[in-house]
């Protein structure tokens, strides 16, 4: 689906950020002016708070830019959470009136009357998919959701709300980073290019782990691309964005810092080819060995 950018900006730590909504509201610019336009949230974000922090910054901007940014939300987990004393399991809800709710809440709280896309965030057990599209035709019926995905689904369990809902569904929200490569090798990718989509690749960096190298793991991944860095003049986190788009199902990267620095790396890995033995040596300190 080519209605998001290449690199989008994912809201999941703005609370973290400690921004106020002018500033907020600035980043939103600053990401549109290196055409980070694709803008990613969860219903849960920030303990419920995330989007409405967000809508704040939103809100300030004037009307004509709705049209200029993609937001994409999610729905589907029921946190234990102060907002919902009663709650006393933490559990997923993909009934149609809960959908609808949370759309009808994530709107409210973002300043906006449409989601460009809606994601189901996690896999449940539960979940009835002809229950589900008939809530996707209400929610795209009436104008509040213009497209639909997932996120953490197997591809087989893509398969089956595919199989109920007309549309085609547009992406997948999946962990992929240098530090998690089971997307390569479990189907995933294999999916994706199959079904002629670009999966959203959730914490790119391994969250930041890249950064601080703990594990044996993290360690030679973080060692390679440092040694790369060297020989190539380009920063670790440029060169790691770099090695996701290098996959032939070119992840959207789902970029989680909030410094416009930052944000600027990421677009800069959009004109850099990662070297193609390179790219295996990266592999190979992820996984600890080289391939078969
Ligand atoms: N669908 C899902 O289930 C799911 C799950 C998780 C996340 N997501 C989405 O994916 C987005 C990204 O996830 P993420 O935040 O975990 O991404 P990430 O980019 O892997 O991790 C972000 C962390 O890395 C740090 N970082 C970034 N660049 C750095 C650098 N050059 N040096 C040192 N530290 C650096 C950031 O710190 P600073 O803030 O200091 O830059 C931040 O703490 C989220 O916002 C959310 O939209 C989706």
């Amino acid at each position: 689906m080519t209605l998001f950018s290449p690199i989008a900006h994912g809201y999941w730590r703005l609370l973290d950020w400690h921004l106020r909504p002018n500033e907020i509201q600035n980043l939103i610019l600053k990401g549109l002016d290196l055409g980070i336009s694709t803008l990613d949230h969860a219903d849960i974000y920030g303990d419920y708070q995330g989007e409405a922090a967000f809508g704040q910054g939103f809100k300030r901007l004037p009307p004509s830019t709705r049209s200029q940014v993609q937001l994409v939300t999610k729905c589907g987990i029921h946190l234990i959470s102060s907002s919902a004393p009663a709650r006393k399991v933490k559990h997923y809800d993909y009934r149609a009136a809960h959908i609808i709710q949370s759309v009808d809440n994530s709107l409210e709280r973002l300043g906006t009357d449409y989601l460009d896309a809606l994601l189901l965030h996690r896999p449940s057990p539960l979940l009835q998919p002809q229950e589900v599209a008939e809530a996707f035709e209400q929610l795209y019926q009436a104008g509040k959701v213009r497209g639909f995905g997932l996120s953490n689904f197997s591809p087989s369990q893509w398969d089956v709300v595919q199989r109920y809902w007309h549309q085609p569904l547009w992406t997948q929200q999946v962990e992929i980073s240098p530090l998690q490569t089971d997307y390569l090798f479990n189907g995933g990718q294999d999916h994706a290019l199959a079904h002629a989509y670009s999966p959203m690749a959730w914490s790119p960096l391994g969250g930041g782990r890249l950064f601080q190298p703990k594990t044996p793991q993290e360690q030679r991944v973080f060692g390679a691309f440092q040694t790369l860095s060297q020989e190539c003049g380009i920063p670790i986190d440029t060169l790691a964005y770099a090695w996701l788009r290098a996959l032939p199902s070119k992840p959207i990267i789902l970029v989680g810092s909030g410094k416009v620095e930052r944000l600027k790396a990421a677009t800069e890995a959009l004109s850099f080819t990662f070297p193609y033995e390179a790219w295996f040596h990266i592999l190979e300190a992820s996984r600890g060995h080289a391939v078969a």
